[in-house]
């Protein structure tokens, strides 16, 4: 009984809060690792309401069991003013889906950002090798796009050519004013249905995908078997929307958003637990 107890009071506890937040992921994850690797702790989903955010922030401070957090939709901006301390990405992105104990404070920080890179640089033939700038289309201005722009920023050596599409294009607007810290390039903001040529990468990030006959009703004709064009959509069930689908069918290089998810995943343990977790084709199984 005794050591039952002591066990409990020696696990530490983590959360993905969000809202909603069923649909999550995050716990098969981290619940793999943490058994996988012997760790006496427990990720659970947590669904909050916006003014939630500070009880939520100030227990975490409090309670000593509580070691971190992921943050999802709608709260990875609003959760700022409450936290102690923001990293260098997370300050120019504002954004933070993972938060940190360090000294007793709490740490916002972005592992989108840098989960997005990896998965272009680990892309076999991405941009030949060469380090030309990235000519780039962002569709959408939600919670994740201020990462996507920020990453796609730092695979420039010296300045791209971005541009960004939204349905309303005040919030895509609003979002590069307000939303992103430090740009070295502002984006061109395009009209909805105004795709430009020789494109290099072309990302989604709106939630159009989520469900199965949704459509973005973007016309890239003439994109036709261009191999060397990146269709990514940041969806990661379904494994193929229509978006990666057409792209598909018109010969382009497609990438879904699981291996994004995996490696936000596996930064942000690694800063809870200093383990570089491995990516193994069970945790791939479990996300299928
Ligand atoms: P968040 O990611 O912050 O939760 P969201 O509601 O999921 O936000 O929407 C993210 C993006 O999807 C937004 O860019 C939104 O466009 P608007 O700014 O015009 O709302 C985009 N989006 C949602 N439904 C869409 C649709 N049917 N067609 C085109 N874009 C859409």
């Amino acid at each position: 009984m005794t050591k039952l107890r002591s066990t409990y009071e020696s696990m530490s506890n983590y959360f993905v809060i969000g809202n909603p937040i069923d649909h999550s992921l995050s716990p098969l994850i981290h619940n793999y690792w943490f058994k996988k690797y012997k760790i006496q702790s427990k990720y659970e989903k947590k669904k909050l309401k916006e003014n939630d955010l500070k009880n939520f922030i100030t227990e975490m401070k409090n309670n000593k069991q509580i070691d971190g957090a992921n943050v999802t939709v709608p709260f990875k901006k609003k959760i700022i003013p409450f936290l102690d301390q923001l990293t260098d990405i997370s300050q120019k992105t504002l954004s933070v889906n993972t938060i940190y104990k360090e000294n007793g404070k709490l740490i916002g920080h972005n592992t989108d950002a840098p989960a997005f890179t990896q998965t272009l640089l680990d892309l076999k033939d991405w941009r030949d090798g060469s380090n030309r700038p990235l000519k780039s289309l962002i569709i959408g201005a939600g919670g994740v796009t201020s990462s996507v722009i920020f990453a796609i920023e730092e695979l420039n050596d010296v300045q791209g050519e971005n541009y960004i599409m939204n349905r309303t294009k005040k919030n895509a607007e609003d979002l590069i004013r307000t939303g992103l810290k430090e740009l070295k390039t502002k984006p061109k903001f395009l009209d909805w249905g105004d795709i430009p040529q020789n494109l290099d990468i072309i990302v989604n990030t709106t939630s159009v995908g989520l469900a199965k006959d949704d459509n973005l009703k973007l016309d890239f004709s003439i994109y036709k078997n261009s191999k060397k064009t990146v269709f990514y959509d940041l969806i990661y069930n379904p494994k193929e929307t229509n978006f990666l689908n057409d792209a598909k069918e018109r010969g382009n290089t497609v990438i879904n958003g699981k291996m994004m998810f995996v490696l936000q995943a596996k930064k942000a343990f690694l800063h809870w637990t200093k383990i570089d977790a491995e990516i193994d084709d069970e945790i791939l199984k479990l996300l299928d």
